[in-house]
């Protein structure tokens, strides 16, 4: 068995408008993602999970996600986890050259799915680096991130920006603008993150900001304007000046809710998180439920939004230097 772990992220600024080719800053966060993988001579697929989502499941898979598995969660959730685990190993025969190889793939997440934190590019960059070593080749991690971004971009329908995908891979805060992705100095940063325990599509809320781009002018300027939010917000992260920061997460997220993808419960805990002093809140990820993300050096975010109805886990989050992790 090979065992992998990459973390999950937040947004601070840039989701959605990143697709378009304007710049984004992914922040690396301590949730993970933990995959073990054990090489199979038969050709399946067999994955595992206890806790990918609320209630655990287990499904022989040989390639089509049309058997699927008796569980308790959205089908729609279990079969876009598969879909990123079997293009996942896609990518892996491909870059090891062995194309007839199956295995049992064992997944724990820390990381609520569809939520916005980033589960899916934790899974998929654990899972290639687990399943690419248990065949002897450790990838680069530039060579991961690519073959993890290519993966999303797949199941996304060519919808896909490398921001998830690199910052798992490497870690820390990052800045992705097209396929020019770095790394950046960050300060400590107060992260506090409220869920209300649901999920967005992210390819149905993709689709829906493309949709309006093409339909108004304006659209397409507020993906612009998104687009200068970030170039603002890469100046205050070099300062570490928290409040412009939050300032700028404000502006970022009343953007996101005019492209549609904020939802009541969302702008809930953004509203509950300012009021109770946070510097600033948004949405992070795609949207249409999921998580918000604070900057508050207090407690008074935290404990707000544990008392918000519809908010159902307020936590804080430590920035992860580490990206992916070698374990066994
Ligand atoms: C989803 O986590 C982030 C989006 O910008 C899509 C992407 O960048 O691939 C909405």
């Amino acid at each position: 068995m090979t065992l992998s772990s990459a973390p999950g992220k937040v947004y601070l600024f840039g989701e959605h408008a990143v697709v378009y080719g304007e710049p984004a800053v992914p922040c690396a966060i301590e949730r993970r993602a933990r995959v073990g993988v054990q090489r199979r001579d038969d050709g399946k697929l067999r994955v595992h999970s206890k806790d990918l989502s609320l209630n655990g499941f287990t499904v022989e898979y040989d390639g089509s996600t049309s058997n699927g598995p008796d569980i308790d969660v959205s089908e729609s959730l279990i079969s876009a986890a598969m879909g990123y685990v079997d293009h996942a190993i896609e990518q892996v025969r491909d870059a090891t050259d062995e194309d007839e190889v199956g295995f049992d793939v064992t997944i724990e997440s820390d990381i609520p799915l569809g939520a916005g934190l980033g589960s899916s590019a934790a899974v998929v960059v654990a899972a290639i680096d687990a399943a690419t070593r248990e065949l002897g080749v450790t990838l680069e991690t530039d060579e991961l991130a690519e073959r993890a971004y290519r993966t999303e971009y797949q199941v996304q329908d060519g919808q896909a920006s490398r921001a998830d995908t690199f910052c798992s891979a490497t870690g820390g805060a990052v800045r992705v603008e097209g396929e020019d992705c770095r790394s950046l100095d960050a300060p400590d940063l107060p992260i506090v993150i409220g869920f209300d325990g649901g999920a967005g599509d992210t390819g149905k809320l993709v689709a829906g900001v493309r949709d309006l781009r093409n339909e108004y002018d304006f659209a397409a300027d507020t993906v612009e304007a998104i687009g200068d939010v970030v170039r603002n917000g890469e100046d205050a992260l070099a300062n570490g000046d928290i409040d412009e920061l939050g300032r700028l997460m404000d502006f970022n997220h009343g953007l996101l809710s005019a492209l549609g993808v904020s939802s009541r419960s969302l702008d809930t805990m953004v509203w509950a998180a300012r009021d109770a002093g946070a510097r600033g809140a948004k949405l992070t990820g795609a949207g249409g439920g999921g998580c918000i993300v604070a900057l508050d050096p207090t407690p008074e975010t935290e404990t707000a939004l544990s008392f918000t109805p519809g908010c159902e886990d307020a936590f804080r989050a430590e920035l992860s230097e580490k990206g992916v992790a070698r374990l066994e």
